[in-house]
């Protein structure tokens, strides 16, 4: 049986972040991350059945060769020759340090299982999702997430209500597609960062704390970790050969507007992925003040060359549901 189906799934925010692979081919990581699946963001995806494989994404078609290892593993899991399009769009800039291959491959492989006919269980989803990108693993559960380093799948480790008051403040500060991908930007600091290794080491030891920290809804504790884990990641980036900074002149002005507010009394902890986009981790009593001192704070920033001034839009994000899944027609 084959139908068309429309899934709507939101990114996954890592407050302990995956960056690199123990195992490239089968795309496993190397590292564990711990994430909050986010409401307020989303990716849409309608797939159907075709006669060839085809990821449409914001109106403009995907290269082949990044969905063929995804498509080969869902064909070899589902025992069937099925060929599926694609039309995705995202509610945020696509490939800017948004996480949109979590949300994303999250929705295909949801619709697509489901378009086949098929049914999986959603650690079976995540493992298939994985493959496309490991922080889609995550992504196809609500709430707070583990994908613990060299694992095939994710898991809940809390719902989406476990911490109603925790908000996600996303500044969009720059919204091209970044210059290099994460899967590639993880190669390049695993090949040439002398301080790859020392990333790896000091990846593992913030979990245990931080899951701690979650478990309490310990703001303070759960932001200086995820403040840690982002930094040291960058660190990790900044010293490969060539040098890579995702961040621009607004990034560095949010980053410092964080610690003012912090110095001020107020509860904001940033984070920062492969882009220049800030998420500010606060809690929803302060939202409204944190988030207009964010915007006035970005919108005052230099923008860098070539690109459009920042503008500052603010948006407010919360945990979130796993994905929904539609038959739309059979
Ligand atoms: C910085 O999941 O996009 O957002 O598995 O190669 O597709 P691939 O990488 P991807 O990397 C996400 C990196 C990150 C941190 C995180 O989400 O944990």
């Amino acid at each position: 049986m084959s139908r068309t189906v429309l899934c709507r799934a939101h990114p996954s925010l890592a407050l302990i972040k995956y960056w690199g692979k123990s195992d490239s081919r089968r795309n496993l990581p190397a590292t564990p991350s711990l994430a909050v699946t986010l409401a307020g963001v989303h990716t849409e995806t309608r797939v159907r059945p075709a006669t060839v494989d085809c990821v449409v994404l914001d109106g403009a078609e995907q290269p082949r060769e990044r969905y063929a290892p995804f498509f080969e593993a869902l064909r070899r899991r589902l025992r069937t020759d099925l060929r599926f399009h694609a039309e995705s769009r995202n509610s945020f800039p696509t490939a800017a340090g948004l996480a949109s291959s979590s949300s994303g491959f999250a929705a295909l492989a949801a619709a697509c299982v489901r378009a086949a006919g098929g049914q999986l269980a959603a650690q079976e989803l995540s493992a298939l999702a994985r493959i496309g990108s490991a922080s889609a693993a995550r992504s196809l559960f609500g709430g707070f997430t583990l994908l613990p380093a060299g694992a095939r799948a994710a898991r809940q480790l809390f719902p989406e209500q476990h911490w109603p008051e925790l908000r996600v403040l996303v500044a969009v500060v720059g919204a091209q597609a970044k210059p290099l991908s994460s899967r590639q930007a993880m190669e390049a600091t695993r090949r040439s960062s002398p301080f790859y290794r020392a990333w790896l080491a000091s990846a593992g030891s913030l979990l245990a704390e931080a899951i701690e920290a979650l478990q309490r809804r310990d703001l303070e504790r759960m932001g200086g970790l995820a403040r840690l884990s982002y930094s040291r990641m960058h660190a990790a980036l900044l010293a490969s050969e060539p040098p890579l900074l995702y961040w621009l002149p607004a990034t560095v002005t949010l980053v410092r507007e964080c610690a003012e507010l912090r110095r001020r009394g107020l509860g904001a902890w940033e984070t920062i992925d492969a882009g220049p986009q800030v998420k500010v981790l606060c809690l929803a009593a302060e939202a409204a003040q944190i988030a207009a001192a964010l915007q006035e704070a970005v919108g005052a920033a230099k923008p860098a060359c070539g690109e459009q001034p920042a503008g500052g839009r603010i948006l407010e994000c919360r945990p979130g549901p796993a994905p929904e899944v539609r038959v739309e027609e059979e």
